[in-house]
């Protein structure tokens, strides 16, 4: 019973546009750099998907016209706000990110390997957590909450030397455990509605959902800024949102089971560029 009103709640939210298909164009960064928007799934995934497609190519025209010139890409004002922060001094050794990294393209292909495994700490990190690492045991700095301003524009800023560099997240050796968890994540079907990632981003990808043209449920371009409520977004804070559209209890950002995510969905957009900040509705 249960089973049939999921069924039928299911098939009463997706509808098939008339125009189902990611849209044909390429993303030209500043007249400068183009970037991999779709290119043929890894090997993990290719199982479930012909090729990995980022989430730009389900946008409208005019938002994935703002994303190719960073003079019309508002979240480049908020990499600008963290070009500030990464030079002040903050915390009781006096020191500020450019103290140890130096310039921020010290952090080039950072964005790209991440979530990574940690040798010295014993466990897989976001970027997230390694700049509250670096805060805290580095600045002697108050922590950044996981999801607030400072700390995604900051991952914004480090993404935005990383664009158009390929998505390369290492799943095997010893992050293995963890994206496994993560996976299963994935395709768990949860809350109300029944439904997992994969219900929607795997399965009914280019199909309606609502207003929204649903896509493959990519990573590559976060930090994402939202049309929808004018900041940057992080990627738990978007994992949030689509767990509660789907009316079920949600997991906390910066938890593990969000961590073990991360790196699942990351590796399916391996190959991709990164694209962070990028423009989504
Ligand atoms: C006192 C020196 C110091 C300061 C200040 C510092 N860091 Fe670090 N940071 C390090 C060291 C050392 C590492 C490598 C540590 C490791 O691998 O565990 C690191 C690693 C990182 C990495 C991961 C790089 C990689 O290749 O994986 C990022 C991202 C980072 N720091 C960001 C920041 C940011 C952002 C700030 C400022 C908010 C900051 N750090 C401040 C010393 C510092
Ligand atoms: C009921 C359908 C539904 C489910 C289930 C769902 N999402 Fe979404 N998701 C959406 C919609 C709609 C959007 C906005 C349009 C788009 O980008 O696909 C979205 C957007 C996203 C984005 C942003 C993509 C981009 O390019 O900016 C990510 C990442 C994402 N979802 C991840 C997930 C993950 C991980 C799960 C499972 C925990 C999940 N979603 C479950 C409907 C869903």
């Amino acid at each position: 019973m249960k089973k049939l009103t999921s069924a039928l709640l299911a098939s009463a939210v997706f509808c098939t546009p008339l125009m189902a298909d990611p849209v044909e164009d390429t993303l030209i960064l500043n007249e400068e750099i183009t970037m991999v928007t779709r290119t043929a799934a890894p090997a993990h995934v290719s199982d479930v998907l012909d090729e990995v497609i980022s989430g730009w190519h389900f946008r409208g025209t005019e938002t994935r016209a703002m994303q190719a010139d960073d003079f019309d890409n508002p979240g480049m004002i908020f990499v600008e706000q963290a070009e500030e922060v990464w030079n002040t001094a903050d915390g009781s050794e006096g020191k500020s990110c450019s103290s140890c990294h130096e310039g921020t393209d010290s952090m080039k292909g950072v964005r790209a390997v991440y979530p990574k495994w940690n040798e010295a700490a014993g466990e897989v990190r976001t970027l997230e957590m390694q700049v509250n690492d670096c805060r805290e045991n580095r600045m002697g700095a108050e922590k950044w909450k996981y999801t607030g301003g400072d700390m995604t524009n900051m991952v914004a800023l480090i993404s935005s030397v990383s664009r158009g560099m390929p998505v390369d997240v290492a799943i095997t050796g010893p992050a293995q455990s963890m994206w496994e968890q993560g996976k299963e994540l994935y395709y768990t079907r949860t809350g109300q509605l029944e439904l997992a990632c994969a219900s929607c981003h795997e399965d009914n990808y280019g199909n309606m959902i609502r207003a929204d043209h649903l896509s493959q449920g990519q990573i590559n371009g976060f930090p994402t800024y939202r049309l929808k409520n004018t900041k940057l977004n992080s990627v738990h804070a978007r994992f949030k949102g689509c767990v509660r559209d789907t009316r079920a209890e949600t997991f906390k950002p910066g938890s593990p089971e969000f961590v073990a995510l991360e790196l699942y969905v990351a590796s399916r957009g391996n190959g991709l560029s990164v694209e962070g900040p990028s423009i989504r509705n």
